[in-house]
């Protein structure tokens, strides 16, 4: 059994700063151009000095790889890709003696075309793997018409038909069948998997699209103007038994094995229900990913989330990016700041400098928040979106299935600059194959290498914000808010206090007096006693307003 972290076994979930690491794009260590598990393990001291408390790892199981590891053709292994079991096992006992926990990625909406089991179900239409999928006659005279009227995420409708005539059903790619969760088989399955990585030695699952395991009864059509609140292919009743089941497993277990949830819904009631205290220990923000980067937004998302979070006393999260968005960087350096899966305005013109001013303020912002706070990797080097991938060598499913109005998801997921003046940047070894995904040429100036020897650098914010933060992470929940004059979001200005820690963010366009305090770290430089537009400051050592 591998050794826990010496973090004890507090409620470790509740105020971590969690580290995600796309795996195929965060270190190459055995020069095929994909990151893997040799690389990470390189790297686990570089991650362990940024002063993270834990890593979440994006899928790394068997896969052919149709969604970059989302379609899983055998649960309880690793792509070779990325290593083996045997790797996987030493990269847990070493995080773990760098005080890293880790939680790993859980995909039980759907499974790999792959997958023995729905192979079995496409060969025989008497196989018993039948029912562990959605398998449906379709409409129209000779059933040539789709079951219903479902679109899957990535766009096309979802069901695809099989050679024998009928559908199955599949919310994402056509190679990513989704399991019927109404089957005990697949219950039990999952539940047996949770048991293999949690006796592993993980520390957590994040558990991919959360709210859609279980379909409304009868697989009713969504009809011509659908409610986003009562989607028959997502946030039905069912599943929270479910997580209910999983947490009595996950309980079952020593040192505080957790989940978190990737649950996209429109209302924060349908959200915190997956937080009531016997489910899910934790989800992400998305709210607040969102939303606008303007002080009246954030104040009213920050209340929201801090109000709705009490109701369960679940730990609230805060998320800037993951491998799914828009950079941050980029995101802010938009006339829009906001952000949406269905429209992600590729292109849309972003002011790189701006863009990375307020992604700074935004990083202290977070880490000030009670709560947890998740970090995307390249985060802490100011990455921003790669906007010109080569078409021809994009590899997100959604380009061709969103009939290539849509690049996707790549622009995010470009390889960590690590060292040199060019690409591969030391993320594969010199003379090794390409970066699955070109690096920028410009990128020399962002490597992990160029902003160590740097103390103003977006890594040295990160390194020397992290380490702070374990200092006040701990603080009660209560967060005051400083609505002094000069300091209220009417004016452009998000401050607020916990404990004896004064955060103040100004997104005014002109700067604002510091609050009393002795200044302790600042996001760009402070100009005699007054913080500029787009910068946060914390401040400590005043205990009243
Ligand atoms: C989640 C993942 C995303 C993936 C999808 C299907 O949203 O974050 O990357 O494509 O689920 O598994």
């Amino acid at each position: 059994m591998p050794a826990t972290p010496d973090t004890g076994t507090t409620a470790w979930w509740r105020t971590a700063a969690i580290y995600q690491i796309y795996l195929r794009s965060f270190a190459d260590g055995d020069g095929d151009g994909v990151g893997d598990l040799a690389g990470l393990r390189s790297r686990l001291p570089y991650l362990r000095r940024l002063g993270v408390d834990a890593l979440w790892l994006t899928p790394w199981y068997v896969s052919p790889m149709a969604d970059a590891g989302y379609d899983v053709a055998d649960y309880r292994d690793i792509d070779p890709v990325f290593g083996d079991l045997d790797q996987a096992t030493a990269f847990l006992a070493e995080a773990h003696a760098h005080g890293l926990r880790v939680i790993i990625d859980l995909v039980p909406n759907h499974c790999s075309d792959r997958h023995p089991w729905f192979q079995a179900a496409l060969a025989d239409p008497a196989a018993p793997e039948r029912d562990r999928f959605w398998f449906q006659p379709g409409r129209g005279e000779h059933g040539e018409l789709p079951p219903n009227d479902w679109q899957g995420y990535f766009g096309g409708p979802a069901w695809t038909r099989t050679s024998h005539g009928d559908w199955y059903l599949h919310m994402f790619t056509p190679e990513q069948p989704d399991l019927n969760w109404e089957s005990p088989a697949v219950r039990a399955e999952f539940e047996d998997i949770l048991r293999f990585w949690f006796d592993l030695g993980v520390d957590g699952m994040r558990i991919d699209v959360a709210h859609g395991l279980t379909k409304k009864p009868g697989l009713p059509d969504v009809g011509p103007e659908p409610d986003p609140t009562d989607l028959p292919y997502q946030d039905t009743d069912g599943v929270h038994e479910i997580y209910r089941a999983w947490r009595r497993i996950s309980d079952s277990y020593d040192g505080e094995r957790v989940f978190v949830g990737e649950v996209w819904l429109p209302t924060p009631e349908q959200y915190i229900r997956y937080l009531r205290p016997d489910e899910l220990h934790s989800a992400f923000n998305f709210d607040f990913l969102c939303g606008a980067f303007t002080a009246p937004a954030l104040r009213k998302v920050i209340d929201e989330t801090l109000a709705v979070h009490r109701t369960v006393d679940a730990p609230p999260t805060w998320v800037l990016s993951n491998h799914d968005t828009i950079r941050h960087v980029t995101r802010y350096g938009r006339e829009d700041t906001t952000f949406s899966v269905s429209d992600r305005r590729h292109g849309a013109p972003s002011d790189p400098d701006l863009g990375l001013r307020r992604a700074r303020a935004a990083a202290l912002l977070t880490f000030a928040l009670p709560g947890g706070v998740y970090v995307y990797q390249g985060d802490e080097l100011g990455l921003p979106e790669v906007e010109d991938i080569p078409v021809d060598q994009l590899q997100d499913p959604t380009w061709p299935r969103s009939g290539f109005t849509d690049r996707g998801r790549d622009g995010c997921r470009v390889p960590l600059p690590w060292s040199a003046d060019s690409p591969p940047f030391g993320f594969s070894a010199d003379g090794a194959a390409q970066p699955w995904l070109p690096q920028p040429a410009g990128w020399k100036a962002l490597t992990v290498e160029a902003q160590s020897a740097d103390p103003d650098s977006t890594l040295s914010l990160y390194r020397a914000a992290l380490a702070l933060r374990r200092r006040f992470a701990a603080l009660p929940g209560e967060l005051v808010w400083l609505d002094a004059d000069g300091l209220s979001a009417a004016e452009g200005v998000v401050a607020f206090r916990r404990g004896d820690l004064t955060c103040v963010v100004n997104l005014s366009a002109r700067p604002v007096a510091l609050p009393p305090g002795d200044l302790l770290l600042a996001s760009g430089p402070i100009e005699d006693g007054r913080l500029p537009a787009d910068t946060c400051a914390w401040l400590v050592g005043v205990t009243d307003n």
